[in-house]
């Protein structure tokens, strides 16, 4: 039994994410894991909310509450909807947990005793307007690289380099649009991660089997020069991580916390502690996942993430864990995605265009999404949400192929048979191919989920579902019942058994559907399909079921209409 340590970028607290969000990370993450459990193997995934930092204050200002308020409202808002997309975290923590505090203040203190650490006086942007420091997010302007004129302080979107404000071309400040801006002097901790280039290029040099978009962005800011260069670590903002180090109070960083891009990537070890924590296991226990010199040697650990996420995780996270000197787990593989867009444009939180987590939940069960943005899920390039791809694929696959298929096998058998397999015949040569072929089709559908090929595992698991229609189309059990009816039953036995199969190797897309199946088949405790002539006998003649309620409905265009005028305004 292999163990996996599965985490998911984890999401800003400010908001509701959208559909490209959910798709870029935390969504194929949970593909994975359920895949991985489903496989028999153990499996920790992990998520959290990212509480720090000035998106999180001003949303909080915005919304009128206390910073801590707003982000435990906001925590709670964003689990129950992973609840609702069926997410499987074993734990779903928070940044800002007494956990992530310990232990972010542990690594930099680690990192000084390094001497990774250096303390630098720096001009900093001062709004005089706005009456504050501004964080570098706050700062906008043109990008020095790529010319986008909405580049922010600390990382341009357009083309994904880590900027510093002073970089920008006419910066303003983003809260009030103000050109009134003067650099003052502070003094921050910065992360010498210059340092550990080598260190770094031969790592990445090891990820032979990264994807492409992973080792591709990650090698253009290690080798440009300053992809690398030593960066800021600290901030001067009241919510966060204070900077002491091992509960000591650094003197000259009173006032200032540890910046969220530090501190964010730390917390996939929190989250493992406050997952401990929370079931009263002892420090070991989380340990086993995270400390090489505590068993996690043998874990594979994958990550998820949007390609913007890239460079932190390529680059700073690693150094951070490199340079503490101690043997924490480093990521083996990290999938990264290209961006989902909407309907011929970009999805926007700021402006609110595109479809929501709960806006979708609203008009949809989890499902149903869960199969349209896997199945397109922005892997080689990014990919584009339209109502009209999004009714095609539901009706087709979920409905027309895997719903009916559910649906003719068992009214077919309760209205010539009743509501148990049927006994009679035998499985002959028909059976035999097919077995054969799913035997072949199983195996390419577990190459594609091992490799994470999200797009690719789709195809062949309606590949799956499809051969399913074809074996009944060709036995025609409706038309043998008449002259040979334990022919036909023998033909419905093999269909109804199919129905669990289908069940357990379709639960890492749409898990509600798989366990109405599995209900519905009385066949809870059925088991990953290795062997595929077992599997297809695993219901006996006699052994009872019921007729699922329809598993999919088709979307009617009245209803496609309806949404696409809905969600064309932006959210409000
Ligand atoms: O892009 C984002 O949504 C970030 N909050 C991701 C952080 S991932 C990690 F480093 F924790
Ligand atoms: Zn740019």
């Amino acid at each position: 039994m292999a163990r996996h340590l599965i985490t998911s970028a984890i999401p800003y607290i400010n908001g509701v994410k959208h559909l490209g969000n959910l798709v870029g990370s935390q969504l194929p993450a949970d593909l994975f894991a359920r895949y991985q459990r489903g496989r028999g193997h153990e499996v920790l995934f992990l998520c959290a909310t990212d509480e720090h930092g000035t998106p999180a204050e001003l949303a909080a200002t915005k919304a009128g509450k206390p910073v801590a308020d707003y982000c435990a409202e906001m925590h709670d808002v964003q689990e129950a909807l992973s609840r609702g997309f069926r997410l499987s975290f074993d734990h779903f923590g928070r940044s800002s947990s007494p956990q992530n505090h310990k232990l972010t203040q542990h690594l930099a203190a680690r990192l000084h005793e390094a001497g990774l650490i250096e303390v630098v006086t720096e001009q900093q942007v001062y709004s005089i307007a706005d009456g504050r420091f501004l964080p570098d997010r706050y700062i906008e302007g043109t990008c020095p690289n790529c010319g986008y004129d909405k580049a922010r302080g600390d990382q341009c979107e357009n083309c994904t380099k880590q900027l510093d404000p002073t970089d920008l071309i006419d910066p303003r400040s983003a809260i009030s649009g103000s050109t009134d801006l003067e650099t003052r002097e502070t003094k921050h901790l910065f992360l010498r991660q210059s340092r550990m280039r080598d260190t770094l290029n031969e790592w990445i040099d090891a990820k032979t089997d990264w994807p492409v978009l992973t080792t591709s962005i990650a090698r253009k800011w290690l080798n440009d020069g300053d992809g690398l260069q030593d960066r800021g670590i600290t901030r001067d903002l009241d919510w966060g991580i204070p900077v002491q180090f091992d509960g000591a109070q650094w003197s000259g960083m009173e006032g200032k916390v540890f910046y969220v891009w530090f501190d964010a990537p730390i917390e996939y070890i929190a989250c493992a502690a406050e997952w401990a924590d929370a079931q009263g296991l002892d420090e070991s226990q989380w340990q086993r996942w995270w400390r090489t010199d505590n068993g996690a040697d043998d874990v594979r650990y994958t990550q998820f993430m949007g390609k913007d996420n890239v460079p932190f995780h390529t680059l700073s996270f690693p150094a951070t864990l490199m340079g503490s000197g101690e043997p924490w787990k480093l990521v083996d593989y990290i999938k990264s995605f290209n961006y989902l867009n909407y309907d011929g444009g970009q999805f926007s939180t700021s402006q609110g265009r595109g479809v929501f987590m709960d806006d979708a939940l609203d008009i949809l069960p989890a499902d149903y999404w869960r199969w349209w943005l896997l199945s397109h899920a922005p892997e080689s390039s990014d990919s584009e949400f339209t109502w009209e791809n999004f009714q095609v694929s539901v009706n087709k696959d979920l409905a027309d192929v895997l719903g009916n298929f559910v649906s003719r096998v068992t009214k077919f058998c309760r209205s010539k048979f009743g509501e148990e397999v049927p006994q009679g015949g035998e499985y002959g040569p028909r059976e035999e191919a097919l077995i054969s072929d799913l035997t072949a089709k199983i195996a390419a559908y577990q190459a594609h989920m091992d490799a994470i090929e999200v797009r690719k595992a789709a195809a062949a698991l309606r590949a799956i579902w499809v051969a399913g229609n074809e074996y009944l189309q060709e036995a025609a059990p409706w038309a043998a019942f008449k002259e040979d009816p334990a022919r036909a039953a023998a033909q419905i036995r093999l269909a109804l058994n199919l129905i669990p199969v289908y069940a357990v190797l379709s639960a890492p897309f749409i898990p509600d559907a798989s366990a109405a199946m599995l209900a519905a088949m009385n066949a809870q405790g059925a088991g990953w399909p290795d062997d595929v002539t077992a599997a297809l006998s695993a219901l006996p003649a006699g052994h009872g079921f019921t007729v699922p309620d329809v598993l999919f409905a088709k979307i009617t265009d009245e209803q496609r209409e309806d949404w696409q005028a809905r969600f064309s305004g932006g959210r409000g």
